[in-house]
C-alpha cells in the first residue's frame, strides 16, 4: 500500500478481567452514556460490537466475553484487538482471571490500560491492586512502569471519561493506520442463524471498504452482502477499517474468528468457498479414520 492511501483508523479495544469484576457494566455503561442512540425510537439493536464517537476520536469496543472473542481470534491468528482494557475490581484484586486476561494481552502483544474498577466501594483499595499487578509484570507509569492505571466506577459512572481518553492517548501512540480503498478485509466477532434473516455475522472490518453487493468469503462459506446493519441498528452501504457491521447474505453461519474478505465475484466467493468446506471436510474425515 502506498503511504497516501493509508488513513488514520480507530482503536479496536477488548475488555478483560476477571469473572464479576465489572465488564459487562463497564462496557454497558459506556454504551449507554457514550453512543447517540437512533433516531428510530432509540432503541439500539445489539450488535457484538460498538463505536463511540469522542472529541478526540473514535474507539470500537467488542462487546463480547472478552476471553472468548480474544481466544477464539487469536487461536485463528487474526489480531483484532489494538489495546485490552483489563478491568480489575478495587475490592477483590488480583484473581486467577485477572492473570490470564495479562498473559493473552502479552502473548498477543497488544499494550494493557488497566481501570481498576468498582472504586464507589467501601472495601475499595486501589492500592492494593496496583502493588498486586505490579507483581504480575503490570507496572504503572508513576512506579516506573509503562502501564496507565485508571480508577471507575462502571455503576456510578465515575471516571470512564479519563479512561476513554487514556484509550485515545494510547492510540496516538500506537499510529494505527488502514487502507479503506481495497477489497475488505474482516473478520467475524459473532454469528449466528435467525429465523428470519438467515445467517447473521458481526463482522469487524480491518482493512478496506465493504459494500452491500460485494462477493465475499467468509470461513467456509460465500455470499453476496445483501444488508449491512450499523452498531446501532441502522442500516448502511458501507464499512471501512475499525468499524463493525453486521451482514447479511452468507451462505452459511460462520466462527467467531472467521475471516471474511471480498473479491471481485460470486463465482470466485462459491468456488474459494467449496474449495475450504472440501478441506474441511477432507480433514474431518481423515481425523475419524484415525481415531477408528
Ligand atoms: P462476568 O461476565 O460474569 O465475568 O462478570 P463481569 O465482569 O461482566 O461483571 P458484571 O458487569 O456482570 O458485574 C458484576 C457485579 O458487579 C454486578 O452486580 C454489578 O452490578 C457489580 N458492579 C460492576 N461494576 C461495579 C462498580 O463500579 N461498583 C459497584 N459497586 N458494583 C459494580
Ligand atoms: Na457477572
Ligand atoms: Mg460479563
Amino acid at each position: 500500500d502506498r503511504p497516501e492511501e493509508m488513513i488514520t483508523r480507530a482503536p479496536v479495544v477488548t475488555v478483560m478481567g476477571h469473572v464479576d469484576h465489572g465488564k459487562t457494566s463497564l462496557l454497558d455503561t459506556i454504551r449507554k452514556t457514550r453512543v447517540a442512540t437512533g433516531e428510530a425510537g432509540g432503541i439500539t439493536q445489539h450488535i457484538g460490537a460498538y463505536s463511540v464517537e469522542m472529541d478526540g476520536g473514535r474507539i470500537t469496543f467488542l462487546d463480547t466475553p472478552g476471553h472468548e472473542a480474544f481466544t477464539a481470534m487469536r487461536s485463528r491468528g487474526a489480531k483484532v484487538t489494538d489495546i485490552v482494557i483489563l478491568v480489575v475490581a478495587a475490592d477483590d484484586g488480583v484473581m486467577p482471571q485477572t492473570v490470564e486476561a495479562i498473559n493473552h494481552a502479552k502473548a498477543a502483544e497488544v499494550p494493557i490500560i488497566v481501570a481498576v474498577n468498582k472504586i464507589d466501594k467501601p472495601g475499595a483499595d486501589p492500592d492494593r491492586v496496583k502493588r498486586e499487578l505490579s507483581d504480575k509484570g503490570v507496572v504503572a507509569e508513576d512506579w516506573g512502569g509503562d502501564t496507565i492505571f485508571t480508577h471507575v466506577s462502571a455503576k456510578e459512572n465515575i471516571g470512564i471519561d479519563t479512561l476513554l481518553e487514556m484509550v485515545l492517548l494510547q492510540t496516538e501512540v500506537l499510529d494505527l493506520k488502514a487502507n479503506p480503498d481495497k477489497k475488505a478485509l474482516g473478520h467475524v466477532v459473532e454469528a449466528k442463524l435467525d429465523t428470519g434473516r438467515g445467517p447473521v455475522a458481526t463482522v469487524l472490518i480491518q482493512e478496506g471498504t465493504l459494500r452491500t453487493g460485494d462477493a465475499v468469503v467468509c470461513g467456509i462459506h460465500h455470499g453476496k452482502i445483501r444488508a449491512m446493519i450499523n452498531d446501532q441498528g441502522a442500516p448502511i452501504s458501507e464499512a471501512g477499517p475499525s468499524i463493525p457491521v453486521e451482514i447479511l447474505g452468507l451462505s452459511g453461519v460462520p466462527g467467531a474468528g472467521d475471516e471474511l474478505f471480498a473479491l471481485k465475484d460470486e463465482k470466485d466467493a462459491r468456488q474459494v468457498s467449496t474449495h475450504r468446506s472440501q478441506k474441511q471436510r477432507a480433514k474431518e474425515l481423515a481425523k475419524t479414520s484415525r481415531m477408528s
